[in-house]
């Protein structure tokens, strides 16, 4: 059974400067709620509980937002603002949240391997939480992964079609399909250069990773622009016994980018508007 969701969250979040200057990525809010609380919401639907951050410098705000505020819950306390407070009041309360700093910005694989600490000898999520991930017809993301994990009990990346143009941003599979929707994967190659990609199927940002990744991640060289990749270990395992590429259902918006922000702000905003009218 899985129970531990990593969070990454150490990057720069060079593409929003100077928002992210002082302030983490991973806090810039969609509509009322931090890019972060959608991701520990999604696992919680999933059922894991035991959350994980890789933190970094300039990152406290994430720990100050899963902790009560004394000051404002007394501020607020009796009126009608307090309902306002329910919903991060509920996922505190549902959760245990640990925290590692990752000392140097050596890229996703390295951030992961920096999170052993944390998970141990024990399957667990991890899930990047500027690609938001909806799915209005059923259960979120990291939940289908969770099923598909114990059915095949080996490590799963969720991917998604994209435009051939765009993969150069992606890390990309190759693979077969075994059932529906689900690959088996024989290659992987980070942000493949214009004409060299495989397919189109391009990695998101949510992975159930078995625990022997951190041994392939101790062993893993630094590859594209001088990181220690994620995809460079998960296609290591993949040489070595099944790994799966699930194209889940449901839409991911990448909030890592500026126009990906923007369209799931508008999306949201229409939730939003949905549950409280226009305000
Ligand atoms: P990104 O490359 O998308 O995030 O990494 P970034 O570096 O913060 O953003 P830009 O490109 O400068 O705008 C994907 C995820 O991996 C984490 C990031 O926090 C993000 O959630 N990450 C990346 C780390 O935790 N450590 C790293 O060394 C690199």
């Amino acid at each position: 059974m899985i129970r531990k969701c990593l969070f990454p969250a150490a990057g720069y979040g060079t593409r929003f400067l100077p928002a992210t200057k002082a302030m983490p990525k991973e806090m810039l809010p969609i509509v009322d709620k931090p890019l972060i609380q959608y991701g520990v919401e999604e696992a919680i639907e999933a059922g894991l509980t035991d959350i994980g951050f890789i933190s970094g410098r300039g990152k406290r705000a994430i720990e100050d937002h899963f902790d009560i505020s004394y000051e404002l819950e007394h501020q607020i306390s009796g009126t009608s603002k307090e309902a306002l407070l329910d919903q991060i009041r509920d996922v505190i309360q549902k959760c245990t949240f640990s925290y590692t700093r990752q000392i140097e910005m050596r890229g996703l694989g390295h951030a992961i391997l920096t999170g052993e600490t944390l998970i141990g000898r024990e399957p667990f999520a991890v899930l990047l939480a500027d690609d938001l991930c909806v799915n209005d017809e059923g259960n979120g993301v990291l939940s289908q992964m969770v099923e598909l994990y114990e059915k095949y009990r080996c490590s799963i990346v969720a991917i998604e079609e994209v435009p051939r143009e765009e993969v150069y941003k992606y890390g990309v599979i190759d693979g077969k399909p075994i059932e529906p929707g689900v690959f088996e994967i024989s290659k992987m190659v980070e942000k493949p250069r214009p004409g060299e990609e495989p397919t189109n199927l391009a990695i998101i940002g949510r992975y159930i990773l078995t625990p022997d990744i951190f041994d392939i991640l101790r062993k893993t060289e630094p590859g594209l622009g001088g990181e220690i990749q994620i995809t460079d270990a998960i296609a290591e395992q993949a040489r070595k016994g099944l790994v799966i590429g699930y194209n889940f259902k449901g839409k991911r918006f990448d909030c890592g980018s500026v126009a990906g922000f923007v369209e799931a702000t508008n999306a949201m905003y229409e939730k939003f508007k949905e549950r409280n009218g226009d305000c």
